[in-house]
């Protein structure tokens, strides 16, 4: 979702701000604009389309400027065009935006009422009429943005810079936001991710909600100031040095960032393990041994949530512990029963994702703890959660999640086993081990699913089928395509076909039927069924079954023994190659599918 940097100090800022943002740009955007100071007045130059269509624009006019803000929008209010693509600015200030204003409409309308006018039709711009109006009544800059922050409703992060001074100012309610500062170089930062800061800001904080932020760059120094909005002096930040490392930023032999995603899945695998089960005997998960919830209400958005399913097999199936799992956006409005002893578990790769945040408080709210399976170390559902159980997976560049999907199903497969009164560490390990060469294994021998997806990628419509462990493994399968592929694609219980998708069945129609050892000949029937109505068939299943392979049009055949709780993470990984080779062999934009936010920071 919508990217943001800015940039105050003594070198001209165009650099970092187009570094910043193109390292956002996995994040998913469809316009990109920068705010420079030239000559004393503040320039916008933005263009609908990819970063590139910007530095194209720039490059044009090589401007040079000491303060400056960029951002990279994803269209929420209003269609995607240049005027409504970030900046918004006027002779007095520029604003950049990431959220929504939910009371954007009517304040408008006031606002025209009063005689302001508009250029765009965001929400952003809104909050640029509102310091206008609130400066012209008098006040300063900082007073104005309390007033306009403390006008608006709904979730936020805004950033501002203003032609009479140099200042960066920056103000956020359940928005990622961090700001950073370079004391050695006199710059100050602001941005929508640390990951954009990495090699500019060495330190790095992360300021409450309702804290505005003020970067002041002087001849001999720089300082950050933070401040309530009643303008007092304000603690309410965190500090932090950024450890983070840029080296995920290259594809490396790869051609894409997804399909070397997949493939370090594998060694990933392995170094979970050793961070978790330590010298193949200890284990690490500490405060988990013989515990146990009432219930686990875990929530999450998208792949999360697919894992989160996962997740609840292992606790149910191996602790006897109960768990419901919800998407995070239904979960916080259905007025959900919580108790004491019951424990909200939120599952998260960015830890931004706006619905599982507002879970998360929700829980806090009914005084339970929340815990967090979770990527990003620092992100505002890590720091605010009572526990964290983080999956090591480095950064995910490629907005269809793969190996965050992988380790977050292990990472609660680990805290399950932890759970358990008695553990064989040693046998978990080994467990371990043979799931990451089974992928190595399949890594290094995609081809065969590549010939699948030759044979299959033309077709109309695509439903996965699984049962029990391997029903979300069906989601799973399902989102990945239609994420990539722009194909409609669905996951169902292979049980549950009969009870209407089976309509849909005919030549033009592909089932991706995941047939595990388990309930085998019950899957088997399932399959009967499609291929009695000329549905092609591909089944993903138990490698030489014969019978099976005769019986399907395409045969993906994987070694589930040993794998008895970790066999649907391997048969995830199959359906990721299917899901990249078909959506290659369409011409896709596979690492940056449209309309997708690798972040989904708004509700
Ligand atoms: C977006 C992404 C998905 C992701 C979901 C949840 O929709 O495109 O890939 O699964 O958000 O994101 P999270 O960061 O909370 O795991």
């Amino acid at each position: 979702m919508c990217g943001i940097v800015g940039y105050s100090g003594p070198h001209n800022s165009v650099g970092p701000i187009i570094e910043g943002l193109s390292r956002l740009e996995y994040r998913g955007y469809d316009s990109a604009g920068i705010c420079l100071k030239i000559n004393g007045e503040l320039q916008i130059l933005k263009k609908e389309g990819k970063l590139e269509n910007l530095k194209e624009l720039i490059t044009g006019q090589k401007p040079t400027s000491h303060t400056g803000i960029g951002h990279t929008r994803w269209a929420t209010h209003g269609a995607v065009t240049t005027d409504n693509a970030h900046p918004h600015g006027n002779d007095l200030y520029a604003v950049v935006h990431n959220g929504i204003i939910e009371n954007a409409a009517a304040l408008k309308k006031d606002l025209m009422l009063e005689g302001f006018g508009f250029k765009s039709q965001t929400d952003s711009e809104v909050f640029l009429v509102l310091l206008t109006k609130f400066h012209k009544l008098g006040l300063s800059t900082l007073q104005s943005i309390s007033r306009a922050f403390s006008t608006i409703t709904g979730n936020s992060a805004f950033v501002i810079m203003e032609k009479a001074s140099d200042k960066l100012y920056a103000v956020k309610r359940s928005a990622p936001l961090v700001v950073g500062e370079n004391k050695e170089l006199r710059e100050a930062f602001v941005s929508s991710d640390p990951f954009a800061l990495v090699g500019f800001a060495p330190k790095i904080y992360f300021p409450q909600d309702g804290v505005i932020c003020e970067g002041v760059p002087t001849a001999g120094d720089v300082s950050l100031n933070f401040y309530e909005l009643d303008l007092s002096p304000s603690s309410r930040y965190k500090f932090q040095t950024n450890s983070m490392a840029l080296d995920a930023t290259s594809k490396g032999p790869y051609e894409h960032y997804m399909l070397k995603e997949i493939h370090e899945q594998a060694s990933l695998i392995d170094k979970l393990a050793a961070y978790y089960i330590k010298n193949e005997g200890r284990k690490v998960l500490d405060g988990l041994s013989g515990f146990s919830s009432d219930e686990w209400h875990v929530t999450a958005c998208g792949t999360a949530w697919h894992a989160g399913l996962v997740i609840k097999n292992f606790f149910e199936q191996i602790n006897r512990q109960r768990a419901t799992v919800d998407i995070a956006s239904e979960f916080r409005y259905r007025n959900p029963i919580l108790r004491n002893k019951e424990i909200g578990l939120f599952i998260s790769q960015s830890g931004e994702t706006a619905d599982t945040l507002a879970c998360q408080e929700l829980c806090k709210e009914n005084g339970i703890p929340t815990y967090a399976i979770v990527n990003v170390e620092g992100s505002t559902l890590f720091r605010n959660a009572d526990k964290n159980f983080l999956i090591h997976a480095g950064v995910e560049i490629g907005v269809a999640s793969t190996k965050a999907f992988t380790l977050m199903a292990l990472t609660g497969y680990l805290m399950s086993r932890a759970m358990e009164k008695t553990l064989d560490d040693p046998s978990l390990f080994g467990e371990m081990k043979l799931l990451s060469a089974r992928i190595a294994d399949l890594c290094a021998n995609s081809e065969p699913i590549r010939a699948v997806a030759e044979l299959i990628y033309t077709k109309k419509g695509f439903i996965f089928t699984g049962r029990g462990k391997y029903f979300p493994i069906a989601f799973e399968g399902a989102l990945k395509l239609k994420e990539i592929a722009y194909v409609h694609a669905e996951g169902y219980a292979a049980g549950e076909l009969k009870h209407g998708p089976i309509a849909l069945i005919d030549e033009n129609l592909v089932n991706i039927a995941i047939v595990g050892p388990e309930l085998l000949e019950k899957t088997v029937s399932n399959v009967e069924e499609v291929k009695a109505r000329r549905g092609l068939i591909v089944v993903v299943g138990p490698k030489d079954n014969s019978e099976l392979e005769d019986l399907a049009d395409a045969y993906i055949g994987l070694d589930f023994e040993g794998l008895p709780n970790l066999s649907p993470l391997y048969v995830n990984v199959a359906l990721q190659f299917l899901a990249y080779h078909i959506a290659k062999l369409k011409g896709t934009d596979i690492d940056k599918p449209r309309n997708l936010a690798k972040s989904v920071t708004v509700e």
